[in-house]
């Protein structure tokens, strides 16, 4: 069977084995053809509307140790800094002037961010934008953290597994980090009743395609209703500074396959896309994406919530990025919406 013909049938049934995505990664002769299956699938159910998150990065502080990241608790380069609670629902305030209607709060494990602190800010957020989602991304809690979390009304919750196999995922992070836990996060998260995200790393290192394979099976499996694709890009103070980045390739075939295997998906066009080319988040959207996530945080603790090197928009305040997305997202054929953007059946 040609690769057309396994694109098709993918297309068409939303399933794959293996083999199919084996063949599809490893093959780029049709690429173009598989980015235009997924955009079509995309816009059947979404059409051309973009889903824009303000991304408000609450603390850089984090109790872990994950090799690949940037605020990992060994970096002693790094100043940090948390956000209070007044300076959160500032950047609220901008982002629902500027047509903001989901803020995700995302940190490192801070545990300064304990239930009470993040039930009191939930609260506040909600009380006063009603008509707005709030997600959080603060990595992995007990289950009655969540519940609490989720009752005083936080609606989505994005935890990358960031990778499926157990063995790669012990590569990229310390002993004292479990795999399990990662994967019972996930579905308690989904089990409390949160649009809830998963979402790996292209391109990380020690990763083979049969890792991207799982990866892409898993989330067939788990189902979630947003998925986080974005190549690994290396950070100088990290034991892992000498790795190559994900390429962009490799990081459009995982979303378009995404996109195929989970028609519903808000998959986000990531700014690690953007960060490894000029114009990767307008290719992430025609390849299926349907979300971004501009920065609300602000500026002046923007280049402390460095994540990777050379991350982009680190100097522009929100309204300059909001503007910047917008033609960015027309010219890539889509529209941005006002909208909370959730999930669709
Ligand atoms: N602490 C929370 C957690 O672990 O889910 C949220 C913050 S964490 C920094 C957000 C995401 O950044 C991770 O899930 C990871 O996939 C991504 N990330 C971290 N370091 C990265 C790197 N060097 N390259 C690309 N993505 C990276
Ligand atoms: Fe931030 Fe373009 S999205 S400047």
């Amino acid at each position: 069977m040609n690769i057309k013909e396994i694109i098709d049938r993918i297309s068409s049934t939303h399933m794959a084995e293996k083999k199919d995505i084996i063949a599809i990664i490893e093959n780029n002769s049709n690429d173009e053809y598989l980015f235009e299956s997924a955009d079509n699938i995309r816009k059947q159910i979404y059409g051309k509307d973009v889903y824009i998150r303000g991304l408000i990065e609450l603390s850089n502080y984090c109790k872990n140790n994950c090799l690949y990241c940037g605020i990992r608790r060994d970096n002693h380069k790094i100043n940090r800094y948390r956000l209070t609670e007044q300076d959160i629902l500032l950047c609220c305030d901008t982002g629902y002037e500027l047509g903001f209607r989901t803020f995700v709060l995302q940190g490192g494990e801070d545990s300064f961010f304990s239930d009470s602190v993040l039930c009191s800010i939930i609260s506040k957020i909600k009380g006063k934008y009603p008509d707005c989602a709030v997600t959080l991304s603060l990595g992995e809690r007990t289950e009655e953290s969540y519940k609490a979390l989720f009752n005083v009304g936080a609606d989505r919750y994005l935890l990358r597994h960031e990778t499926a196999t157990k063995s790669h995922y012990k590569k990229l992070h310390p002993e004292e980090m479990s795999f399990d836990n990662r994967i019972e996060c996930l579905k308690t998260l989904k089990k409390i009743g949160f649009q809830t995200g998963a979402g790996f790393m292209v391109g990380s290192p020690f990763q083979t395609h049969d890792n991207l394979v799982e990866d892409l099976l898993f989330i067939k499996k788990l189902e979630p209703e947003m998925v986080g694709i974005g190549p690994f890009i290396s950070h100088n103070e990290t034991p892992f500074k000498d790795f190559k980045n994900g390429t962009l390739r490799d990081t459009l075939v995982m979303v378009a396959l995404t996109r195929i295997l989970l028609p519903h998906a808000l998959i986000p066009s990531t700014t690690a896309l953007g960060t490894i080319n000029p114009k990767g988040r307008e290719l992430g959207l025609k390849a299926g994406a349907n979300v971004v996530m501009p920065n609300l945080s602000p500026v002046k603790f923007r280049k402390l919530y460095s994540l990777y090197d050379n991350k982009i928009c680190m100097g522009d305040e929100a309204a300059e990025c909001r503007k910047c997305l917008e033609r960015r997202v027309e010219s890539a054929g889509y529209k941005i919406v006002t909208d909370r953007g959730d999930w669709r059946a």
